[in-house]
């Protein structure tokens, strides 16, 4: 007996820190969209908990649908494993919750699965233990984050983008931008509030997007810097830097000139995907 959950990339379209918290975390202010981008998370009874992969080195009880699936046994008392199965396309340390996602989506169908019955709330609760966007990802939709990323505001989906992300060859540990992060980059959080109305009445083109992580990023690896400006020459607005890097994203009128800008940033070594917000054109 088994079921398939999809595990959908997040994106932040802000990004604000308002300032360093005493436990060590960051204060957020984020507007934030599922993709339809997704990995696959294939969910079967089993005597124990493992999880397999299609990329084997994520494989095993270091990955966070491990902990995701050991953290609801653990709460629920459920007297049984399963055989969790990855297919992964959401770039990896890419900036856009793929880990967490997939978490998400473990802690989603193995509630069904185990038929363990806990509520909306208490899977949120689990979630927040496995990570900062690990909430976000098992509410997904549109939502204006808070906190270190788990207090959520629900907001309508959004109208339709295209969008393009483009991840050059490179990982990105969170933890190190965000300690390399100044107090010059904080900012009072104002942007996402902003955004979170004028996205409903304004063209894509035009919204203010903003991630205060990307000029620390772009220091450490100016690859970076050459990304968004291929989606600036292919005629990209606006674009910006997804979560701590280093996929880049960029809006585009239509999708035959986003698939377009896919071909020219494969023809560069780098991976693309032409995708939209969940509820958006794709
Ligand atoms: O919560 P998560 O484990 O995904 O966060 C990874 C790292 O990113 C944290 O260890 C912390 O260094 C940083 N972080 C932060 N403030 C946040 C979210 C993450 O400083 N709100």
């Amino acid at each position: 007996m088994g079921l398939t959950v999809p595990a959908y990339a997040k994106l932040n379209l802000t990004l604000e820190v308002l300032g360093k918290r005493p436990d060590g975390y960051h204060e957020l202010h984020s507007l934030m969209c599922s993709l339809a981008l997704h990995d696959s998370v294939r969910l079967e009874l089993a005597p124990e908990i493992a999880v397999r992969c299609s990329l084997p080195e994520l494989a095993g009880p270091g990955n966070l649908a491990h902990r995701a699936a050991f953290l609801l046994q653990a709460a629920t008392n459920y007297q049984g494993g399963t055989m969790i199965s990855i297919e992964k396309r959401i770039p990896v340390a890419g900036g856009l919750g793929g880990g967490s996602s997939d978490a998400a989506a473990t802690l989603t169908g193995l509630n069904r699965l185990w038929d363990t019955g806990l509520s909306g709330e208490a899977l949120g609760s689990l979630a927040a233990q496995l990570g900062s966007d690990v909430p976000f990802c098992l509410a997904g939709g549109v939502a204006l984050a808070s906190g270190r990323g788990e207090i959520l505001r629900p907001l309508p989906p959004l109208p339709p983008v295209t969008i393009l992300l483009v991840h050059p060859p490179i990982q990105v540990s969170t933890a190190s931008i965000y300690s390399a992060l100044t107090p010059d980059g904080y900012g009072d959080g104002m942007a996402s509030e902003r955004l979170a109305t004028l996205a409903y009445a304004t063209p894509p083109e035009e919204w203010p997007l903003v991630n205060a992580l990307q000029p620390v990023t772009l220091r450490a690896y100016p690859l970076v810097g050459k990304v968004l400006e291929l989606l600036r020459d292919l005629g990209a607005a606006p674009v910006l830097m997804c979560g701590s890097g280093p996929t880049c994203f960029g809006f585009f009128e239509t999708t035959e000139r986003a698939k377009e800008g896919a071909r020219t940033a494969r023809d560069r070594g780098w991976e693309a995907w032409v995708t939209a917000p969940i509820g958006g054109q794709l």
